[in-house]
This record gives structure tokens, sequence and C-alpha cells, in this order.
């Protein structure tokens, strides 16, 4: 009796009377469509476990057929085909920054652009294939983009995901292992897109496409990679939320993008305020239903057999499950190799290096520290202070401004509402000390 046969027969016996039709079969799992009839999905959705029980299946899952009304059962094959990274699609033109996820059981690719997306997250248990994943995405990109068009800071806390790219021209610094750094480097990127966007209005332009068709000087994108965000998140949970939530909300005009893995996904590490910011997500195969809503805010990860099999969740709310491709070490290497290295003007850190100097959070809290003195001389001097003012003395970007603008009221400096000095009465407070 083939697997259809023994289908129909135990949903029968579970009193389902429906009818297993002709499966459709991809590389992990083989989809069996149902005639319903009078059954409604539901019932059906109800007693899966129990049917991959008689029939001694690891997990079925059930879900509507994607581009048909039709629901099915998604049963693991016997044996599975491994996808190769040879297999992944050549160049997507109308793509800027092409990731392919993986293909489904038509055996169609399916390809997002982060440049839209506009940023990604990925959750699975241990041994799932995020890293496989990620691997993919990276050297998928560097093929297509050279260094003055594509920038990458890579965040790589358990120290042997990233390494392999240490000496890539695309990094804009070495892979950082330390959570403290690492925060420190999100708000720096985070300073910087407001730099950008300040670039943005200089030449009348909204995103970072029309922006490098006017100006000469092109800006590169920058894809920001965390594997594992779990690590920073446990080391610095305020601040990191904050920096990446900040880059999440405004990052995308100005061609910065996010792909955040981790193995943990439950909300102290995927927060309500990460996720709503990031609509475009992958699961792998997670270990209970409370993991998979983490990432999907659906169950359905909990049933993926791991090795890459996972469940896409798009802009448009549905859930198509893929297989992604295999990625061995000498198909990195590869990828790698094949960049041709050499003669490269860096264009883009002679004019905006400084913005990526490597800082621990001592040393970026000390700056600070120095900034909000020189404000304070300032606004002494002066006898008012505006944002604009701080940032026309050349102290900061506007950003910084308006934060150490935030922190001289919280101070007392300034008043509250205005930011002059003169009629405050905390101005005394702030002359008295400077006596
Ligand atoms: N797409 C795939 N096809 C086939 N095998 C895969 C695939 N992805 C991963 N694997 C297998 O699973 C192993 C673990 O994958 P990977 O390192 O990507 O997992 P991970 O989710 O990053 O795990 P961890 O959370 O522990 O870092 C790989 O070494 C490979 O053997
Ligand atoms: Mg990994």
């Amino acid at each position: 009796m083939t697997t259809r046969h023994h289908l129909e027969k135990a949903l029968h016996e579970l009193g389902l009377s429906v009818a297993v039709m002709t499966p459709i079969s991809g590389h992990s799992i083989s989809v069996y469509p149902l005639r319903l009839g009078e059954v409604k999905g539901e019932r059906i959705q109800g007693q899966l476990d129990e049917l991959a029980g008689r029939l001694g299946i690891r997990a079925i899952r059930g879900a509507f057929i994607e581009g048909s009304s039709r629901y099915g059962l998604e049963v693991p094959n016997t044996e599975r085909y491994t996808l190769n990274a040879s297999e992944v699609p050549k160049a997507v033109k109308q793509f800027n920054l092409a990731l392919h996820i993986g293909i489904d059981i038509y055996g169609t690719w399916k390809t997002v652009d982060l440049a839209k997306a506009p940023h990604m997250l990925l959750g699975g248990g241990t041994g799932s294939g995020k890293s496989t994943a990620v691997h993919g995405f990276i050297c998928n990109l560097i093929k297509h983009k050279n260094a003055n068009q594509l920038r990458f800071v890579m965040i790589d806390p358990k120290r042997v995901e990233l390494n392999y790219y240490r000496n890539l021209e695309h990094l804009l610094c070495p892979p950082i292992t330390d959570p403290q750094t690492a925060v420190a480097m999100l708000n720096s990127l985070a300073d910087h897109m407001d730099k950008r966007y300040s670039l943005l209005e200089q030449e009348t332009t909204r995103d970072i496409e029309s922006y490098n068709k006017r100006s000469k000087q092109k800006l590169p994108y920058i894809v920001v990679i965390i594997d594992e965000l779990a690590d920073l998140m446990l080391a610095s949970k305020g601040n990191c939320e904050k920096a990446l939530v900040r880059l999440a909300q405004k990052a995308r005009a100005v061609g910065i993008h996010l792909i955040l893995a981790t193995q943990q996904p439950k909300s102290e590490i995927v927060t309500s305020l990460i996720k709503v910011n990031i609509p475009v997500r992958l699961a792998f195969a997670v270990g209970n239903h409370h993991e998979s809503r983490a990432i999907l805010d659906s169950n359905g990860a909990e049933q993926l057999l791991g090795q890459g099999d996972c469940l896409f969740y798009n802009r448009q709310g549905n859930l198509i499950r893929l297989q992604n491709p295999f990625m061995s070490e000498q198909d990195i290497r590869k990828h790698i190799d094949n960049r041709a290295y050499g003669s490269f003007t860096d264009y883009f850190m002679q004019q905006h290096g400084d913005d990526f100097k490597l800082e621990t959070q001592a040393t970026a809290v000390d700056k600070d520290l120095h900034l909000f003195e020189e404000a304070k001389q300032l606004a002494i001097s002066q006898g008012k202070l505006t944002t604009a003012s701080l940032v026309n003395a050349d102290l900061c970007s506007r950003a910084k401004a308006q934060r150490i603008m935030h922190q001289l009221r919280t101070a007392g400096v300034i008043g509250e509402h205005s930011a002059s000095l003169g009629h405050s009465p905390l101005l005394l407070q702030v002359e008295q000390d400077n006596s």
C-alpha cells in the first residue's frame, strides 16, 4: 500500500472521510492534497499528531497549498534530496539584494529583495540550518555586488560562524565578537543612518537608489548580520534592542538592512518591538509551538524536519514551506576565493570611515560625557542652545545633538520647553556651577 492509501485509511479511521489525491513531491516533503467534501480543515488540523502517530511518521503539517484553495498534508519523504548551492539561481536582475530563501514543492525558487524586505529574522533550534542560510545569503550577495556597492557589518558572538569572511573587502570592520562593541557599532550605524538622511536631503532625493543615480559619491548598501542575537540581547538587552529598533524603523530608505539569526526564539530575545519592525521571517525546526509563535506568530515550525527545511513568512503574511540550499565549507571558500581582490579604492571609508571607528561602550560613554560638557559650555556662553547650534558648531550629528539636548534637559541645564537659558531658574544653577 502507498503512503497515499495509508493516509486515506487512517483519516477514515479517525472519522474524517476525505479523499487523498496524488502527491506533489519536493526535496524533503510531499504534499498530499485532500478533497475535503463536508469535512472542515480545522477538524483535520486537530488530529494531525494522532494521524502521524498512527502512520509512524515524525510530523505531519496541514496547510492550504500555496496558490490554490486546496488543503494539503505535508508528509516527510522517506528519502531526502539535498538542494545544493550550485542550484541557486543566477542573477535576479530586478533585485538589488537578492536572498534566495529556497524552493517550494513545485521546485520554484522563492527569492526576496532585502532592499525591499527590508530586514530579515531567522529563528530555529540548534543545528536547524540558520547559519547555513546566512552563508548562502552572504555568498550570493558578494557574487553580485562589489565592495563599493555593498558593505557588511558582521556580528558573531559565537566567534566561529562568520570567521570565513574576516579578510573580505566588503567588511566595514573585522567580524565583531564582543557584545559591548557590537552594541556600540549598532549605535554608530544608527548615527551614520541619520547622516545618510542628511545627505539624501541635500540631493533632494528620498532613497538610496535615487541618491546614487544623482550623486557623484555613491553610497553602498550596508547589511548588518547578527549570528547570534541571543548573546547580544542577554549581554545588553535594553541597549541592543534600542539600537536595533532605531535601525529597523528607519534604515530602509538609506540602504541599511538587518539579518538577525537566533537559536533562542523566545520573547526575551525576539521582543515584540523587534518583531513588529521585521516583517520578513524565516523559521527553521524548533522544539515547540511557543518558539514557532515567537518567530512566525503561528504554529508550524515545530513540525519542520531540520537541515534547512523552513517556513517562510513573507510581507503579505503568507507562510510557505521551503527547502533552503546547502552550503558546504568548500562552497563558501569557493565564493570568497572567486572574488577578484586587488586595486580597490575605498571611497566610502575615505569619506565616512570615522563613523565606524570601533568603540567600546566605555569609550563611547567617555565621548558622550565630553560632548555633554562642550554643549553645556556652549549653552552658557551663548545664553541659549538649540540642536542646530550644536550641529553648526560641528560638535556632532543632528541625531546626537538631539540626544545631548535631551540629556541637558534631564540634567536641568536647559529648560523643559525652551532651549533658552535666559529665564530658566536652572540657568542660575549652571552659572553658579561655573562661577
Ligand atoms: N539546507 C541544508 N541542507 C542540508 N543540510 C543542511 C542544511 N542546512 C543545514 N544543514 C545541516 O545541518 C548542520 C547544521 O546547520 P547550521 O550550522 O546551519 O545550523 P544552525 O541552525 O546555525 O545551528 P546553531 O544554532 O547551533 O548555530 C549543517 O552542518 C548541515 O550538516
Ligand atoms: Mg549557527
